[in-house]
């Protein structure tokens, strides 16, 4: 047996207690193994069921969320697939056109209705394999032949993975399934999916749609990483994120996915915004603007502590579920959470057709293009765009607002070009780096809009070099963090020019009193702060809610060249994944 396996279940230990007892020897303490010794358990009591089949009787007994692909000594040729909680897709690849752009759900409930007589599970061990009662009374033939690709050249291949990114080199024709659908291909290369129960909202078949996503979107290139290729593309990502959504002339902004509903959000309680990791501090870079702009009170949360503390939610609640997948599990469950408590719920996420895509109600693409290094950059700046443009659509009607409309229109009109200038301090970063890289804890400081940055960067560094690094609001320091403080303590602090400024210098002044040498950000020919650094690095001026976007990137790149000086891996950094679609 063969089994491919993302998630986890969560019921391995009942589940192996049953399999022990009934005689089977475990080689290890893997959720995994459970699954292949219980198809095998089931196989021995039913040897007469389609390798679907058993993978059906599987399915029912696993808790947790997973995304399985099975293969098998006993079912050559075959392969059978499915998934909940975590996700998964089919890529077709063929070689002419295929007859149809959907395949028909077939359902294979143990007890449905069948001629008006109930057929049971004892009645299924005698009946012939796959028998299926397809949707809307589809012949099985009829629902399987239109599938095919037309013209002679039949040949069919199918790709099982849970990214779109991991099969666009070979097609762009994908299905995105459903929890519990259960995807086979059969010996004769026909794909079906099959679903156990059939239930109201089903749409009765799985629409294949085609990827927009280019092969050199995934590639490295001239880079060494992803991560490092990812960096570089800010000035373009954040173009993408703008594009036919700010008309620069006439200062106004429309995003499609959320105009239907912007009526109902400016009549809301209050707005929510919840996520995880890198996500989370995208709220938390634009909660202040949110605030400002729409006048309305702003929740951030991050979604496990918000389920931990069964937040209440009212249906007059506008909640934004932010992720770069669209498939993290906390947070995809803190929408279920809201949505069941009737509030409107928009998604902002860098993958179409992801679970959050498909469980909001509207929502904004932020078209950062794929990001493959587990640690999230041109995102994060991306999310930032997407909530600063929705900040600017909602206030469109205040009068009062339209000057501070039009500077951040104009500021991120010229975000792309600044980014590139950031990103010329690469170098210098790469030599402020050396200096850092065999210490073990790097601190990050500054207020304001700024503060998501320090969180941010220090996420960064602990994520993919494994140092200790902490974000800290300048504001706090001396509630604890200036205890830390003392000559060898490496510290980067972002100071600049906004209503914050006079009270980061005098941050800045307490960490050099204690012998503190931090390397500083801030804006370019900006004298004052500069005398106290050990290094500086001049970022261009912005309008100040748009800066921690040029602030950030510094910090991406000390983190990425502090993790090449270390020796780790950029890309894969150990013990985390790109999309944790697990509790
Ligand atoms: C994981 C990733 C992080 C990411 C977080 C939230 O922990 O390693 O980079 O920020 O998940 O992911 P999401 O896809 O929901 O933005």
């Amino acid at each position: 047996m063969w089994i491919s396996f993302a998630g986890i279940i969560t019921n391995y230990k009942d589940v192996k207690q049953f399999l022990v007892q009934k005689g089977h020897k475990f080689r290890s303490d893997t959720d995994t193994e459970i699954i292949a010794k219980l198809i095998k358990h089931i196989h021995g009591l039913h040897p007469n069921y389609s390798f679907r089949e058993l993978v059906e009787q599987v399915i029912q007994q696993l808790e947790g969320a997973f995304a399985l692909c099975f293969k098998s000594m006993h079912f050559p040729g075959e392969v059978v697939a499915t998934r909940r909680g975590s996700p998964l897709l089919v890529g077709i690849k063929t070689k002419t056109k295929l007859a149809t752009d959907h395949i028909p759900i077939l359902y294979s409930k143990d007890v449905f209705e069948f001629g008006g007589r109930a057929l049971s599970t004892r009645d299924r061990d005698h009946r012939p394999h796959g028998h299926e009662i397809p949707a809307h009374g589809l012949a099985r033939s009829q629902s399987t032949s239109e599938f095919l690709p037309q013209g002679d050249n039949k040949e069919v291949e199918y790709f099982f993975a849970s990214d779109a990114s991991a099969i666009i080199e070979h097609t762009d024709r994908v299905i995105y399934l459903l929890d519990d659908d259960v995807a086979s291909v059969e010996k004769e290369g026909v794909l079906k999916i099959h679903r156990l129960k059939r239930t109201l909202e089903d749409t009765h078949a799985r629409e294949i749609t085609t990827l927009k996503m280019e092969i050199q979107q995934i590639m490295k290139g001239n880079f060494s990483s992803f991560m490092q290729k990812e960096i570089f593309e800010q000035p373009e990502s954040v173009v993408t994120t703008m594009r036919g959504r700010i008309n620069f002339d006439s200062e106004t902004v429309v995003l499609g996915g959320i105009k239907d509903y912007i009526g109902e959000i400016r009549r809301c309680r209050r707005l929510l915004l919840i996520a995880c990791g890198t996500s989370y501090n995208s709220a938390i870079a634009t909660r202040q603007l949110l605030e400002e702009l729409t006048e309305l009170p702003v929740m951030v949360d991050l979604a496990s502590d918000f389920l931990d503390r069964n937040t209440p939610i009212f249906r007059d609640d506008v909640c934004f579920f932010i992720s770069q997948s669209g498939e993290t599990a906390d947070t995809l469950m803190a929408l279920r959470y809201c949505k069941q408590r009737g509030a409107l719920i928009v998604g902002i996420t860098n993958t179409v057709g992801s679970s959050i895509c498909r469980e909001s109600h509207c929502g904004v693409h932020i078209n950062a293009g794929p990001e493959i290094g587990v640690a999230s950059t041109k995102a994060y700046t991306s999310q930032i765009i997407s909530l600063v443009m929705f900040a600017l659509m909602v206030s469109e009607d205040r009068i009062s607002a339209q000057p501070r409309r039009s500077e951040i229109i104009q500021g991120l009109r010229n975000l792309p070009d600044q980014i590139k200038e950031v990103l010329e301090l690469d170098s210098k970063i790469q030599e402020i780096s050396k200096k850092v890289f065999e210490k073990k804890s790097l601190l990050v400081l500054g207020r304001g809009y700024n503060y998501a940055t320090c969180l941010e960067g220090a996420l960064k560094i602990k994520e993919i070099t494994y140092m200790h690094s902490e974000g800290i609001l300048a504001g706090e320091l001396k509630h604890g963090p200036l205890a830390l403080v003392d000559k060898g303590m490496p510290i980067i602090m972002i100071c600049t020019r906004d209503n914050v400024f006079v009270k980061c210098m005098n941050a800045l002044q307490q960490v050099t009193a204690r012998e503190g040498r931090p390397i500083l950000i801030c804006h370019k020919n900006d004298q004052e702060p500069q005398k106290y650094g050990s290094s500086v690095l001049e970022v261009p001026k912005t309008v100040d809610c748009l800066q921690g976007i040029l602030t950030v990137i510094p910090l991406q790149l000390v983190s990425y060249h502090v993790a090449v000086l270390k020796g780790c891996n950029v890309d894969c950094p150990r013990n985390l994944a790109k999309s944790v679609t697990v509790e």
